[in-house]
């Protein structure tokens, strides 16, 4: 007994300080060898543990089985600590930097949808229905029957995209679209078209051969200038979220409208003058008027019967204007630094 309690004391020894010596996962497996296997020190410990008397085994029973528990745990958590050291090596040698991995990109509206979207809003609240029309249109949707036959000089007013197809063209201005409008309806109606137009022109900060328009059409019985006059001022004073705002009106010409108009707006962004008015305290903003008889009667409708106002501005301008966009390229830029501004 006395002998087993030594032998057992000095097995404890040997496992211990040959465990603390091991570095590779092959040394371990031998020592594993060593202890655990048939022949091994442990089983040898057994033979002898066998050979004592019931009530020797009893005394050292517990200490010889917590021993052969003990080294079943050590192994395996040496085997655990060996098979994770290359890891933990690589992430000493070559830490995490967690500044580095920035949050997802996240994503915004272009400031042209984020418009358009407000811009909707305030036309169907203010009873317009809104209309669409093609970017390329026939050449009578876009000149002829808006009172612009083929010979007359306001078709240079508007560079034209003329396509290989005949009697085709990229629309120059939304007020195609009021044709179509009133040949899919009757009136009394209330239009408005927000869209793409093209014209032939060199670009430079502030012209582009594409931008947007908004085009509104309404057509009813004694429609004057006066119903003109107070729906861009509201129209105008919601989009610009300042009901101070005024208009004022100038005498213009598009073939179109009789009488026709250009509307100006006291600057929104400002009380005195400012680079954005250029100091005039006004901004231009479209063109207007009371529809031409020859524009109803292009659309079969009877002018003595139904008269109408029409506008049209130039959104990409509102925009720039807005933000304080200074070159109107940006916006199709597909530029990311300028697109998360919004
Ligand atoms: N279509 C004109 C333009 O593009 C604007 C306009 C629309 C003028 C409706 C009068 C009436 O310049």
């Amino acid at each position: 007994m006395e002998r087993f309690k030594s032998n057992l004391l000095s097995t404890k020894k040997t496992f211990s300080s040959a465990l603390a010596s091991i570095s590779t996962l092959q040394e371990l497996t031998a020592l594993e060898a060593t202890f655990l296997e048939k022949n091994g020190l442990i089983a040898q410990l057994l033979q002898e543990f066998k050979a004592l008397s019931p009530e020797n085994k009893r005394s050292c029973g517990t200490e010889f089985n917590a021993f052969r528990e003990e080294i079943r745990t050590a192994i395996d958590a040496k085997k655990n600590a060996l098979l994770l050291s290359p890891v933990n090596n690589r992430i000493q040698s070559r830490p995490i930097d967690v500044t580095a991995y920035k949050s997802e990109p996240k994503g915004s509206l272009h400031p042209e949808t984020l418009a358009i979207q407000e811009l909707e809003n305030i036309l169907i609240t203010m009873g317009f229905q809104l209309a669409e029309g093609p970017e390329l249109e026939q050449e009578w949707y876009n000149f002829d029957a808006l009172n612009i036959p083929a010979t007359h000089p306001a078709r240079d007013m508007q560079d034209t995209f003329w396509v290989p197809q005949p009697h085709h063209l990229l629309r120059t201005h939304t007020s195609s679209v009021q044709i179509r409008a009133m040949q899919q309806q009757r009136p009394p109606l209330a239009i408005s078209a927000i869209g793409r137009v093209y014209r032939c022109e060199a670009t430079d900060a502030c012209h582009d051969y594409m931008f947007l328009q908004c085009e509104g059409l309404v057509i009813d019985k004694n429609i004057s200038l006066a119903n003109l006059f107070a729906t861009i001022k509201t129209l105008l004073q919601k989009l610009f979220h300042n009901n101070t705002l005024q208009i004022r009106v100038r005498p213009s010409y598009f073939p179109f409208v009789e009488p026709g108009v250009e509307i100006d707006l006291t600057c929104p962004f400002c009380s005195s003058g400012c680079p954005t008015c250029k100091r005039s305290r006004w901004i231009e903003i479209c063109g207007a008027g009371l529809v031409h008889p020859n524009v109803l009667r292009a659309a079969n409708i009877n002018p003595q019967e139904w008269s109408g106002f029409a506008f049209g501005f130039g959104l990409t301008r509102l925009i720039m204007l807005k933000y304080g966009i200074d070159d109107i390229r940006h916006l199709h830029s597909a530029k990311i630094e300028f697109l998360q501004q919004f």
